[in-house]
């Protein structure tokens, strides 16, 4: 097949805030302060400084550097760097990430319901029919929650989620950029705003101090850096095969560690700016959150902000725009990545990309919608779609990432050689890597990661369920399996197929052809 010219960013600042804004989602928002007050605020940021030095900014410049060298999205990067097995981890990585991807933009549909809602019914008590529960049973952002995903009115906003997707994605790097320059100011310029709100609450700098204070005696528990390493992959958007894909399309000279330091930085900042936000409200308001990173986004926050003196309304509406349009940039990386995979493995026509993985991806997020009550009584998650959405991220999130991430680590540093790497971005790149970068992805990350991934099975093992803290029974215990049972058939037996599937240079054309 004829290569046609590859899509360019039309400027740095292009690509910068694209890629920032795949960073930036509602993993800095609320997953990074949820986390913290899960582990006790000041306990979690050591860890997780840890975690971005020692994974997050070696990999960050990994990643690019894969996409920039190649010139190619990931599956086909990763083949040109270490064949077969290597396209086979490009696969898997943008599998997984879809998965994450589709719960993803079910969260955002939720988001989009939510928006509607601060309009004017979040702030109200009312009844929730599909659990029987009376008018003033939850608090007011709870049952509005809990309401709106008990119906089939969740299955709309999903569409319309995937629908914006689409169009953002539609003409490649053109339509991304244009997107990304109006969402990512918006987002800082709300954030910020939110954060004076926050700080200005009478007692919110208390929850500030709180948010900063170290708790050694919490960095002993493994799960706390478990915690941390999976939050850092999943802020800094790696293990999704986005990074190698927006890279791609940079000019063979640019300058990738400091790109990746530009972007692991904006990144950072925004989490901890927001977590300022966040913990001021939680503090202001005395308000203590379940553990779980939806109930802090969909009850938590809103119900602190129904608290504000005033402005309830219009901080609320800022706040759900905030994390809408977050959201948006983070998933439309991977639906890009995800897209430019197919486009250059199969040379299909990029409109006809777009149609089709977006209309598999709504399948996919609608099926994390389903508004059947599992759980009447409201001990775990309510309904059937919202159950598999947190059996499906156990192992998308926990593990897939952190697999991914080891194996392109391994690909590689033992099957290319991280020093070939280097040779490529040097010379464009004004902080010159050396050969700690070579043992960094060698064996130190690999290590990291092996001792993490074993731990985390050795305590699912001995809980003697198959998640986490919680020990289910019976039909849940069932149904996880299932999930599980799906996850492995989709990412494992999925990057088979595709990697097995005719396709670009190895059949045909342009094999070991110039790819500048
Ligand atoms: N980094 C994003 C966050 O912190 C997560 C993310 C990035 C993402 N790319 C994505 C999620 C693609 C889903 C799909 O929220």
């Amino acid at each position: 097949m004829a290569d046609t010219p590859r899509d360019q960013w039309k400027s740095k600042l292009g690509f910068i805030l694209a890629a920032s804004g795949s960073a930036i989602g509602l993993g800095n928002i609320v997953f990074f302060a949820a986390n913290a007050y899960k582990f006790g605020a000041g306990a979690f940021y050591v860890p997780y400084l840890v975690a971005l030095f020692l994974l997050g900014i070696p990999v960050m410049i990994m990643e690019l550097g894969i996409g920039h060298r190649t010139q190619r999205a990931y599956p086909e990067a990763m083949y040109q760097l270490g064949g077969i097995k290597g396209e086979w981890i490009g696969w898997f990585g943008l599998l997984n990430a879809s998965v994450i991807t589709m719960y993803y933009i079910t969260i955002l549909g939720w988001v989009l319901g939510m928006w509607i809602g601060a309009f004017g019914s979040l702030w109200e008590s009312q009844a929730v029919p599909a659990f029987g529960l009376p008018e003033g049973a939850l608090s007011n952002s709870m049952s509005y929650f809990f309401g709106m995903i008990s119906k089939y009115e969740t299955v709309a906003y999903v569409v319309i989620v995937w629908i914006m997707n689409a169009v953002i994605v539609w003409s490649g790097t053109k339509s991304i950029e244009r997107a990304v320059k109006i969402f990512v100011p918006v987002m800082w310029l709300f954030m910020i705003i939110l954060i004076f709100r926050g700080i200005t609450l009478p007692d919110g700098p208390q929850g500030i101090l709180l948010l900063f204070t170290p708790d050694f005696e919490v960095m002993k528990d493994f799960e706390v850096w478990q915690g941390a390493f999976s939050q850092i992959f999943f802020t800094l958007s790696l293990g999704f095969g986005i990074m190698a894909t927006y890279a791609s399309y940079l000019p063979k000279k640019s300058d990738q560690t400091s790109n990746a330091l530009t972007i692991s930085f904006m990144n950072c900042a925004f989490e901890y700016i927001a977590g300022l936000a966040v913990f001021a409200v939680l503090f202001a308001f005395a308000i203590v959150p379940r553990a779980s990173t939806l109930s802090m986004t969909f009850f938590v926050l809103p119900e602190g902000i129904g608290s504000f003196p005033v402005g309830v309304q219009l901080f609320g509406v800022m706040f759900f725009t905030l994390l809408l349009t977050a959201g948006l940039t983070s998933s439309v990386s991977l639906v890009e990545a995800l897209g430019a995979g197919v486009i250059d493995k199969f040379g299909m026509d990029r409109k006809k990309v777009v149609l089709i993985v977006s209309a598999i991806g709504t399948v996919g997020s609608v099926m994390f919608a389903l508004p059947m009550v599992i759980d009447p009584s409201l001990d775990g998650n309510g309904t059937l779609g919202l159950t598999l959405l947190d059996f499906f991220d156990h192992w998308a999130f926990s593990y897939g990432l952190l697999i991914c991430g080891l194996l392109e680590c391994l690909l590689i540093g033992w099957v290319l050689g991280p020093e070939k790497l280097r040779e490529s971005i040097n010379p464009h790149s004004r902080i010159k890597l050396g050969p700690l970068f070579d043992w960094m992805i060698k064996l130190v990350i690999p290590a990291v990661i092996l001792v993490i991934l074993g731990f985390s099975i050795a305590s699912e093992m001995s809980k003697g369920g198959l998640y986490g803290s919680t020990v289910e029974t019976g039909t849940m215990q069932n149904l996880h399996v299932l999930v599980l049972a799906g996850w492995l058939v989709f990412t494992i037996l999925g990057s088979m197929a595709l990697t097995a599937a005719g396709g670009f240079r190895r059949n045909g054309s342009s094999q070991g052809g110039s790819d500048a």
